[in-house]
């Protein structure tokens, strides 16, 4: 059973790196990819602050994102690369912190309610292969200690799973 014990949020990178412990915990010895998916976005949810929405695209092709497992409220499920933040973020190689998404020109709104968003990459020794995407009703919730926090839970998901077909 998951037991959500409060962590300290008042230091991001100790607060991160206590949520790493977690994660690798909760992941140990399972390798199904969906599974710890779901694992992970709900983790993510539940422990991470001022969220409204934590959750996963996987590449279904060179030029589409389709939803995963995630929490919050049901979403968008097939993202162009290169279009929104997801999109973007693949198009571009590299993680999107974007304090006000009303500013990012052809950001996709899933939830009215969202106003700020981090997006990460997912990556294992072929390449990018999706990413996790969270978004927060608060704006300017996501700093670089969130991103490097975020991309560390990334990795983490990649090393405990398997993507063999
Ligand atoms: N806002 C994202 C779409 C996914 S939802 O936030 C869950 C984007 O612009 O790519």
């Amino acid at each position: 059973m998951f037991a959500a014990t409060a962590i300290d949020t008042s230091n991001k990178p100790a607060f991160y790196n206590e949520l790493a412990t977690h994660l690798k915990a909760l992941l140990e010895g399972e390798r199904d990819s969906i599974a710890n998916a779901a694992n992970t976005s709900a983790l993510i949810y539940q422990m991470v602050p001022d969220l409204n929405w934590a959750g996963f695209y996987f590449l279904a092709s060179d030029d589409e994102l389709v939803l995963g497992p995630f929490q919050g409220k049901p979403a968008c499920v097939r993202i162009a690369v290169g279009k929104g933040v997801c999109g973007t973020a693949i198009d571009l190689g590299m993680s999107m912190p974007i304090k006000d998404v009303h500013d990012f020109p052809g950001h996709i709104a899933c939830d009215a309610d969202s106003r700020s968003e981090l997006v990460v990459l997912l990556r294992d020794a072929d390449g990018v292969f999706g990413v996790v995407d969270l978004d927060s009703p608060l704006p300017g919730r996501f700093d670089k200690d969130d991103q490097a926090g975020i991309e560390k839970l990334a990795a983490i998901y990649v090393a405990a799973s398997s993507f063999e077909d």
